[in-house]
């Protein structure tokens, strides 16, 4: 089972990877590629994670089964073949302090899962974090910040972003999103639900902050 999970997480990672070298543009973007490829490239430390029924089952598959985009293909394969070897967390508050006021909807809402990372990581990094994030639909995820730059690969359609004080706009599935340290941002689910590859390569244990508007 472990020599499964490693060589599944790993062929992921590597689809990852291949889409970002295709893709991304942008000097903090790349950066943060050239990071990720070292570390997928070399001997990191593995560490068993005990797989679970990722708890967001339903959308999960939706989410999966909506990418139509030709160039996420391989990744929507590896992830599919890995699903049942991750093991799904929800965030009931851990990434905020207590007091945070994040609110229920994205509570209620959220999964992911850590194929790189300090502590739940498949792949250990002291400081990097890679892995999957899903929102289900309907969900309005709060304007906040955090110390970690922050880069994203929606593989879904219909969620809008809002940055800072700018307005509301779409990302479709295939877009790359960038999030220097402490850029205020917000999102609003579709009644589709939203899937990403999400990746804090820097301050990755440090909490997020909701920014009331
Ligand atoms: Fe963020």
């Amino acid at each position: 089972m472990k020599n499964l999970q490693k060589s599944l997480v790993k062929n992921l990672l590597w689809e990852i990877v291949k889409f970002l070298e295709f893709n991304i543009e942008g000097r903090p973007e790349r950066e943060i590629l050239a990071m990720l490829s070292l570390v997928v490239s070399g001997n990191c430390q593995y560490s068993y994670q005990i797989p679970n029924k990722p708890p967001k089952e339903e959308s999960l598959l939706t989410a999966l089964n909506q990418i139509n985009n030709d160039k996420l293909i391989p990744i929507k394969n590896s992830l599919l073949s890995a699903i049942n070897q991750l093991k799904w967390n929800i965030d009931d508050g851990l990434f905020y302090e207590t007091s945070s006021e994040i609110g229920r909807s994205y509570l209620n809402g959220n999964m992911h899962t850590e194929l790189i990372g300090p502590k739940n990581g498949v792949f250990k990094h002291d400081d990097l974090r890679l892995g999957f994030f899903l929102l289900e639909p309907k969900i309005f995820y709060k304007d906040h910040k955090h110390e970690a730059p922050e880069l994203y690969l929606s593989l879904s359609n219909g969620t809008s972003w809002r940055f800072e004080t700018m307005k509301w706009v779409n990302k479709k599935a295939g877009s790359i999103i960038y999030n220097k340290p402490f850029r205020v941002h917000a999102m609003k689910v579709s009644s589709q639900p939203f899937l990403a590859v999400w990746c804090w390569p820097h301050n990755s244990l440090k909490k997020c902050i909701v920014v009331h508007r």
